[in-house]
């Protein structure tokens, strides 16, 4: 059955924890879908991990819905999400046309970065019935004018911007929080504050849920792996000793 917003709302609700990661293809989406993962991401994260570039900056609406369009035809029944690129939000009438591009590719919810700040484009996107992820704490998409990726939470005045934030987000009409790298006793504040679930990544296990790059759960990116994240897989080994058993069997022949 199709994963909605209030399906995951209610996982929060009887205590279940949620389980999401990204999907940037077909394949991938087919295969966590069939895995029984509820919440699917195809995050701006797919920047540096598919398309080599440096950081999420350098995303573009055109690449985030080819991506879409490609993971959309696995027709999963988790929820399919989509980041709204760097720079594609920037006021209310963007935000939406882009949020509404998105869905058209075959986006259930979209994902954009930022609190109070960016409440109206937000508003305006859950005003036109398109379920909006939030994303707190660390924002990868600031990674420059904030000279890289910092933990958020450790000072009393981000630690409260969050708090308010998150509260901002909930009251809007947001159906769930990513908190990225926002230090562990906040982000369980912040869960308990709110109805909505919180999805954390590198935030401690006090979260709702937990949402990964797939790439780094299952070592296909190994030039940088998260210090938060434990592989549950080294498929880039695994690959490597593939490719070498076939070439040593071609040249056996
Ligand atoms: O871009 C992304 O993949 C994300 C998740 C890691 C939360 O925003």
């Amino acid at each position: 059955m199709k994963v909605t917003p209030e399906t995951i709302r209610a996982m929060k609700a009887r205590g279940e924890k949620i389980a999401a990661l990204t999907a940037y293809d077909y394949p991938m989406a087919k295969l966590l879908d069939e895995a029984g993962v509820p919440l699917l991401l195809v995050g701006d994260s797919l920047g540096m991990v598919v398309l080599g570039y440096p950081d999420t900056t350098h995303v573009t609406m055109q690449e985030i819905v080819h991506h879409v369009r490609a993971a959309a035809r696995a027709k999963p029944n988790a929820l399919l999400g989509a980041d709204l690129p760097y720079r594609s939000y920037e006021d209310v009438d963007s935000a939406l046309a882009n949020a509404r591009q998105l869905v058209a590719a075959g986006a259930d919810y979209v994902k954009a970065e930022g609190g109070v700040e960016i409440l109206p484009q937000v508003k305006g996107i859950i005003a036109a019935d398109i379920p909006f992820c939030g994303h707190l704490g660390m924002l990868p998409q600031h990674v420059l004018e904030e000279g890289g990726y910092h933990i958020k939470g450790k000072r009393d005045a981000e630690h409260q911007k969050l708090l308010d934030d998150a509260k901002a987000l909930a009251d809007a009409g947001v159906f769930a929080i990513v908190l990225e790298l926002v230090t562990p006793p906040v982000a369980k504040e912040i869960s308990q504050a709110i109805a909505i679930p919180t999805i954390g990544i590198g935030s401690g296990p006090d979260c709702d849920g937990q949402i990964l790059v797939t790439h780094d759960l299952t070592g296909s990116f190994p030039w940088f792996i998260p210090r938060f994240v434990k592989p549950k897989v080294n498929c880039a080994a695994e690959i490597k000793s593939a490719v070498a058993a076939w070439k040593n069997e071609i040249g056996r022949r």
